[in-house]
C-alpha cells in the first residue's frame, strides 16, 4: 500500500512552546494559538481549540514539558500536572499520557527542573511519534475490513485533527480510499459542535475523498435505504468488556447499525483502552455548557459530550496490534 500522509499539523512544538491550530475556527480560518504556558495549553484543551482523544493526550504531554519549565520545584510541577489532568474527564488518553509523565518524573529523583523538562519533552515527542505510527498500523489493518465500493458512515472527527497522524477511523477510511474501495463517506454533522460538518468534511475535502454531509438524525433513513455498508467511529475510552465512550450520538448509530445488520467498527489505539474499568458505567462522562446547544437564555439543556455504547454492538475493534473481537492485548 502506498504510504498515506497528511499535511495537516494540528500542533507544532516550536521550542518556545506549542502552536495549536484553533479547531474552533475551522474551516473558516486556519489560525494557530501560541501556547507557551500551562494555563494556555489547558485552556486550549478545555475550550476544544485542540480536541480528539489521542491528540489531547499528546498536547498534555507537551504541556507537562512546559510545566517543568514553569515550576520551581516538584510540588509545583505536580500541581501543574493536575491542572492538565482535570481539563477533560472522558478521554483516557489524556490521563494515560500524564501518568506516563508522572512515572518519568518519579524515575528521575535527582533531576533538576531543566533536566526534567528535557526528559518530558523527549517523552512528548515519543508519544506523538508513536501515535502517528499507530494510526498507520490501524489504517492498514482496518482497510482490510472495508469492501470494494463501500459507503461508510462516520461520526465526529477522528482524523489528523484528532491524533498525531492520519487518524483512527478516518485513517482507515483514508487507507481504504487509497485502495480505491471508498464510493462515499457519509459524514454525520455531529451536533452540537459540528466536528463532522466542520472538521471531518474539511479533512475529506482536502484529500479529495468523496463524501456527503448528513445531519445526525438522517442516519436511520440512510441505513433503511441500503445506503450504508459499514459504520466506523473512534473512541475516547474503551473498557474491559468492550463498552466504550465516544462523541454523543455514537450509541444511537450502533443500535441502528445492529438493527440494519451493518458492521460497526471502532478504531482506537491502545492508549484509548482503559483496562482498569470493568464496564462503561464506570466511564466519567463530560457535560458541557448549555450555550453549546442554544443561544436562548433560561432554557434547561441536556448536553453530555459523550455517550457509552455497549461492547456487544461492536463488530470489531481496529487497533495498532490488529483487529480484535474484544479488548484483549498480548
Ligand atoms: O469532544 P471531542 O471533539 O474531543 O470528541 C472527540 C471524539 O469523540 C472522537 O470521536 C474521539 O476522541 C476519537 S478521536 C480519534
Amino acid at each position: 500500500m502506498t504510504n498515506i500522509t497528511t499535511n495537516i499539523t494540528p500542533i507544532i512544538w516550536t521550542g518556545a512552546g506549542l502552536k495549536i491550530l484553533d479547531q474552533r475556527r475551522l474551516p473558516v480560518a486556519e489560525l494557530y494559538l501560541d501556547c507557551a504556558t500551562v494555563d494556555t495549553v489547558a485552556e486550549a484543551i478545555v475550550t476544544l481549540a485542540v480536541r480528539g482523544a489521542p491528540l489531547i493526550g499528546i498536547t498534555a504531554a507537551y504541556g507537562l514539558a512546559i510545566a517543568a519549565r514553569e515550576a520551581c520545584d516538584r510540588g509545583k510541577l505536580e500541581a501543574l500536572r493536575q491542572q492538565l489532568y482535570t481539563t477533560r474527564p472522558t478521554a483516557v488518553n489524556l490521563h494515560w499520557a500524564l501518568d506516563r509523565g508522572a512515572a518519568m518524573i518519579a524515575a528521575l529523583p535527582g533531576a533538576t527542573m531543566p533536566e526534567l523538562h528535557d526528559a518530558l519533552l523527549a517523552l512528548a515527542r515519543q508519544i506523538h511519534a508513536d501515535d502517528a505510527a499507530s494510526c498507520l498500523a490501524m489504517a492498514r489493518t482496518g482497510a482490510e475490513l472495508i469492501p470494494a465500493g463501500a459507503r461508510i458512515l462516520t461520526h465526529c472527527n477522528t482524523g489528523a485533527l484528532a491524533t498525531g497522524g492520519i487518524g483512527t477511523a478516518l485513517g482507515v477510511i483514508r487507507a481504504a480510499h487509497a485502495q480505491g474501495k471508498v464510493k462515499m463517506v457519509w459524514v454525520d454533522e455531529t451536533r452540537p459542535l459540528l466536528q463532522g460538518a466542520r472538521l471531518t468534511a474539511w479533512e475529506l475535502a482536502s484529500d479529495g475523498i468523496p463524501f456527503t454531509l448528513n445531519t445526525d438524525s438522517m442516519a436511520a433513513s440512510l441505513m433503511a435505504a441500503g445506503q450504508v455498508d459499514a459504520v466506523i467511529v473512534g473512541a475516547d475510552r474503551i473498557t474491559r468488556n468492550g463498552d466504550f465512550a465516544n462523541k454523543i450520538g455514537t450509541y444511537s448509530l450502533a443500535v441502528l447499525a445492529h438493527a440494519h445488520n451493518i458492521p460497526f467498527y471502532v478504531a482506537a489505539p491502545r492508549s484509548t483502552f482503559d483496562m482498569t474499568l470493568a464496564d462503561g458505567a464506570q466511564i466519567p462522562i463530560e457535560f458541557r455548557a448549555a450555550n453549546e446547544v442554544t443561544d436562548f437564555p433560561g432554557i434547561a439543556v441536556y448536553n453530555p459530550s459523550f455517550d457509552v455504547t455497549p461492547g456487544r454492538l461492536v463488530t470489531r475493534f481496529v487497533t495498532e496490534e490488529g483487529v480484535l473481537s474484544e479488548p484483549r492485548f498480548s
